[in-house]
Parts: structure tokens; sequence; C-alpha cells
């Protein structure tokens, strides 16, 4: 089978980097998870031997960093067995966990079967506001279980989804992290995806509090603070759009819990699109040769301005999920780009953010990711 090229005519498109969502069971609720709100009607979960197979296909194909995520994946009791499968074929692999079902042994467990790197996620730095936003009492559970990772040998790497509701919360984050002895710290604003779009009234924060939090960051930075910071700016704020994924079916392949292969974690949503299920095709084909995979690739669906557009070659039009949910088309220019005739739908929404203080609960109740809230949502 022949590799398609990347976006500059030259490169092969491999699927350097695999995702694995193991499950999306998860002990927490978080309303600004991107999986799928529609998860309560997704279908069986992949048993061990599908997980085993899709991770040789995709080795042999080139695949070189696994990420087993979910839901929570810990979740999973073959995680070990699927982890174990990882490093013998030579994966790096990373485990992207909230620390909820995990314990000391569990944690030597998987550093015994060769995982690689551990990210573990805090929802706050507080337990009241940990607890709420994940919808357990899990805050003392996971300071514990990021002291377990780091006793394991692991970097400690720790995520704080940022929003409106904790980003003012910025010197104590940070302060929490370095009484855990974090290595690495992502503080990720939230990207309006799957929950968070139904919870953007809730969280997308205020220019101020963005401007707060960044200048915090690199203070920190520049008095030489032992740890490194990542600080992702919400695309809201953004005036061009990023380069989703690296260009769609270009380096990154999401393999979701019902087998479904999918080019980024948000596009089962996109219609028209029939995603291949790899319990009934081969990754060679799905990445190669599928309809869906090759829909986005190059240049030729894009539509005006994108088409015409000097910066096509560096972000290819953007997001096309973040289009579909902005504008209904999902061929459309990202509206997050200033360019794009539908740019005002990110700006009123920014307006909308700016316009009420923070202090305000939105007039939209906020809607927790669970089964029923699912269920609901899609009748
Ligand atoms: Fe699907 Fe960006 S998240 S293309």
């Amino acid at each position: 089978m022949e590799f398609p090229t990347r976006h500059d005519g030259e490169t092969t498109a491999r699927p350097l980097w695999l995702l694995a969502e193991l499950t999306y069971a998860c002990p927490l609720q978080c309303p600004y998870c991107s999986n799928p709100t529609e998860l309560a009607q997704i279908g069986r979960e992949m048993d061990t031997a599908d997980w085993i197979r899709v991770l040789g296909q995709a080795r042999a194909m080139g695949a070189a960093q696994l990420g087993l995520s979910g839901g929570e994946p810990l979740v999973r009791r073959d995680l070990e067995e699927i982890v174990a499968e990882g490093r013998r074929l030579g994966f790096y692999s990373n485990l992207i966990t909230s620390g909820v079902g995990m314990d000391a042994d569990r944690a030597a467990r998987l550093a015994e079967a060769g995982l690689d790197h551990i990210q573990i996620s805090f929802q706050a730095s507080n337990a009241e506001l940990n607890n709420f936003l994940g919808g357990t009492d899990s805050f003392e559970q996971k300071k514990e279980m990021a002291r377990a990772i780091k006793s394991q040998g692991y970097p400690m790497v720790l995520n704080i989804v940022l929003h409106r509701k904790n980003i003012d919360d910025i010197e104590e984050i940070i302060a929490m992290a370095e009484a855990l002895d974090a290595d690495y710290v992502e503080l990720a604003n939230t990207q309006y995806y799957g929950w968070a779009w139904h919870n953007r009234e809730a969280l997308l924060p205020t220019r101020e509090q963005l401007a707060h939090a960044e200048r915090v960051t690199t203070e920190y930075r520049e008095r030489g603070g032992a740890m490194k910071l990542y600080f992702v700016v919400p695309d809201y704020y953004e005036e061009r759009p990023k380069a989703c994924m690296s260009g769609w079916g270009e380096i990154f392949l999401t393999i979701a819990p019902d087998g479904l292969a999918l080019p980024c974690h948000a596009a089962r949503q996109l219609p028209g699109l029939s995603f291949p299920d790899v319990r009934e095709h081969d990754l060679d084909w799905i990445w190669c040769e599928s309809p869906a995979f090759n829909h986005f690739r190059g240049y030729d669906w894009m539509a005006e301005p994108c088409r015409s557009c000097s910066e096509k070659t560096k972000d290819y039009g953007g997001c096309r999920c973040q289009a579909y949910m902005l504008t209904g088309d999902m061929y459309a220019a990202d509206p997050v780009c200033a360019k794009s005739p539908s740019h005002h739908r990110v700006t009123d929404a920014v307006e909308r953010a700016n316009e009420r203080p923070v202090a305000e609960a939105s007039s939209q109740p906020i809607v927790f990711r669970n089964p029923r809230n699912s269920k609901r949502i899609h009748g």
C-alpha cells in the first residue's frame, strides 16, 4: 500500500502518533471533556485482542508514540497488558489519566509493564473546586497518586485545564505543582469541543483573566522556576487558526473505544463521513485508502477564502470540526481566522464572555459529562 503525501507534497503521511482511547467510562464528569457528548450511545468497547492487533498494525506503519487515554484508561483492567504489548512493539507510551483508579501497586505494575510516561490531571488547586468540577471526591487521591507516580521514577507531568472558573487561581495552581515537585505543567486553556462546546458560556474566560494568567506564567519563567510550564491559549482568543492535528490524516490517528478510526478526537460529529472500524478493516487501508481519511488531505476540498489564501500552507484552513460546530459547514474556513466571513461567531462569544462579570453564574446551567446528560442531549 502506498502512503499518501502530506500537505507539503513531499513528506509521507504516516500515523506517527497513535491515540488509543481505551474507554469512554470515567469516574469523573468534567464539563470541559473533549469526549463526544453522544458517549452513552457509543457501542461496545474493543477487547484486549482487538487493541493488541491494532497496536501491531500501527507500529508496522511507523507509529512511534502511543497515547493511552479515555475516558479514564485506568478503568480498563487490561491496561497493563496493553502497555506491555506497546513496549514489546517498541512504542513510546504515554498514559493520560486523572489518577482515579490508581494506587501505588498499580503504578508499580504499569512501570514494570514498560510504561514510559504518565500525565496526571487536576481540575483545580483546591479540593472544593476540583471535586465540584470532577464530580468526585478525588483531590487528595490525585495528590497521593502524583507522588506515587514520581516515586516510580517518572517525571511528574501535570495537566490543568484552565477556564473561567479556575484561571484566576493560577498562582495557587503553580504553587500546588511546585509542592508536588512537578517537572512539567501543562496549563491548557479549554478548547470548545465535546462537552466544553455545551458549556462555553460558563467556561470561556475574559480577556483580563487570560492576560493575568499569561502574565503570572511568564513571571514564573522569568524567575527561573524549576518547572517547565506550557501555556495554551484558547483558540477563541487567536486571530489565526491552528493547523489542527498537524493536518488531517498526516501524523495523527485516534482509535475510539468502539473501534472507529478517526483523524482527530472530534471527527465523529462530521456529517456524511463514514469513519472505518478497525474490526472491519486493516489500518493500512484505513489510513491510505479510506475515503474519510482522504477527505481533507491536500487543498482541493478548500473553499474561499482558504483556497486563495497565502497562509493555507501553514494552517490548512484550521480545524474542520471547529468550522462545522461554528458554521454548520465542515468545508468553511475555521472561524477562529480573522479572514473568515464567520469570524464574528467567535468574537461574539468572546464579547459575551467579557460583558458578564466573572462572579456571575452563566444563564445556562453547567452540563456535566455523564451518561445521563449524554442521553438528554441526544434524546
Ligand atoms: Fe477535528 Fe480539528 S478537532 S479537525
